[in-house]
């Protein structure tokens, strides 16, 4: 347990330059399916993030070996050896069961713990069965563990999602590229980190088309045709909008670099109908703002829908602005704990079912607050930097999973932040 807190001052502003780093949701999968390459496979842009030093354990555990050098991350696969991957592992990080659908691809058999519930609803695993499944691989539960074997090979199929589930759509793809003939992934997940991952594969060998749509085309190729790859990954469009929400707040300017304005449309939609002044070019959005926010009825949705990512981001400016929004949840149940720890720095919202009724005050308190996840963290953060007075901000492992030096890039946009020990905050 990470024993720090940060501390932050209010009456802020944030303005400048930030550079985003790799995002941890295309990263992640991309280091599992260098399974699939046999050899060493070098990723670039990697963000220093816990949540790949867990996916580095995961690999190592399966015989690969992760060499880091900044952040570009090399590894070798060629002696993977084990197809299991422990409970202790996927407990730490659900996206540990990313690796089922490579193992599968490379192995035909994988044996991956079941992820166990999450705080931010049930998050099952049973669409990524039934595509796995569909391909013609079959499983068994034994003491907790799933026990995938193919035991007639793996033939392509057609598959029409349920929902358009990123993880599902993941691990089917990442098996299909090397199973016999042409697979359809008819409702699969469009979001840009699928098509990242989609590229990599094809930089493997492997023949993926319509990746970031919701119709993926794979023709399976024989395993020995897979090679490693050199990639790198694209920026995170999460942690931009974390710091876009940043400069809406404080007013800005405030420019976000390294990341593909496209990746961030309806958000950027969003800041507008909010009253900011939104800027793009090619690898960078400027946000400013001189109106009072206005209030807006947000709903998340599977991209390229409002990203269930930037939810709590947006609950924070919709607590500042001027009237009553209403934002839906519509992809993950019990995603509004953040609500609660932003009321307690002053905030009204009243909750009903998936939706958050959110009724603008003209100012929040600082207060010793709790990251109840990764994003709620980053914007209880962000709710110091506004607030009067001091905020301090518990639980920081939750941030250190998904946002790279975090403190570092708010500080270097104006924030008055630092990073503490627990007992030094006490006093
Ligand atoms: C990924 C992202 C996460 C993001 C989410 C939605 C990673 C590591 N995480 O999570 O940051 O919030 O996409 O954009 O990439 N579901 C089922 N059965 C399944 C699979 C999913 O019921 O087999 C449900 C989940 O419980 C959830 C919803 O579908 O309510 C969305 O899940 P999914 O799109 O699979 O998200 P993840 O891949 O877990």
């Amino acid at each position: 347990m990470n024993q720090e807190v940060i501390i932050v001052r209010g009456n802020n502003t944030l303005a400048g330059d930030v550079a985003v780093s790799g995002a941890k949701n295309s990263a992640l999968k991309l280091m599992a399916a260098a399974i699939l390459g046999q050899g060493t496979t070098v990723l670039h842009n990697v963000p220093l993030i816990s949540d790949i030093e867990i996916m580095s354990e995961v690999l190592e555990r399966l015989g690969a070996t992760v060499v880091r050098e900044g952040h570009t991350l090399r590894i070798d696969t060629a002696n993977v050896s084990s197809f299991e991957t422990p409970y202790e592992l996927v407990s730490k990080m659900r996206a540990s069961i990313s690796v089922l659908g490579p193992l599968i691809g490379r192995f035909g058999q994988a044996h991956v713990a079941m992820p166990g519930g999450c705080q931010i609803g049930a998050r099952k695993i049973d669409m990524h069965l039934v595509g796995l499944e569909a391909l013609g691989v079959e499983f068994e539960v034994d003491h907790g563990v799933l026990q995938a074997t193919t035991p007639h090979g793996m033939h392509g199929t057609h598959v029409y999602l349920e929902f358009p589930s990123v993880g599902a759509t993941e691990n089917m793809l990442m098996a299909a590229v090397t199973a016999e003939g042409h697979t359809a992934i008819e409702n699969a997940a469009c979001e840009p980190e699928i098509e990242d991952l989609a590229n990599m594969l094809n930089a493997m060998g492997a023949k993926v088309s319509g990746a970031g749509t919701s119709l993926i085309e794979i023709e399976g190729v024989p395993l020995s045709s897979l090679h490693p790859c050199e990639h790198t990954t694209v920026g995170d469009r999460i942690e931009a909008g974390t710091f876009l929400v940043g400069g809406a707040l404080t007013g800005g300017p405030l420019t976000v670099r390294g990341i593909d304005p496209a990746f961030l449309r309806m958000a950027i939609m969003k800041l507008r109908a909010m009253g900011c002044d939104v800027e793009t070019g090619d690898d960078w959005v400027r946000v400013s703002r001189t109106e009072p926010l206005s209030s807006v009825d947000i709903q998340t949705l599977p991209h390229p829908g409002f990203p269930t990512d930037l939810q709590a981001q947006f609950m924070l400016l919709a607590a500042l602005a001027d009237d009553v929004s209403v934002i839906t949840e519509n992809v993950f149940e019990n995603r509004f704990m953040f609500a609660a720890e932003l009321m307690r720095m002053g905030a009204d919202v009243t909750l009903d079912d998936h939706h958050a009724i959110v009724r603008g005050v003209d100012q929040l308190e600082g207060a010793p607050v709790s990251s109840t996840d990764l994003r709620a963290g980053a914007a209880l953060v962000l709710a110091g930097i506004v607030a009067d007075g001091e905020t301090q901000v518990h639980h920081l492992e939750h941030i250190d999973r998904g946002y790279e030096d975090y403190v570092g890039k708010l500080a270097s946009l104006g924030a008055d932040i630092r990073r503490v020990p627990a007992a030094d905050a006490a006093r």
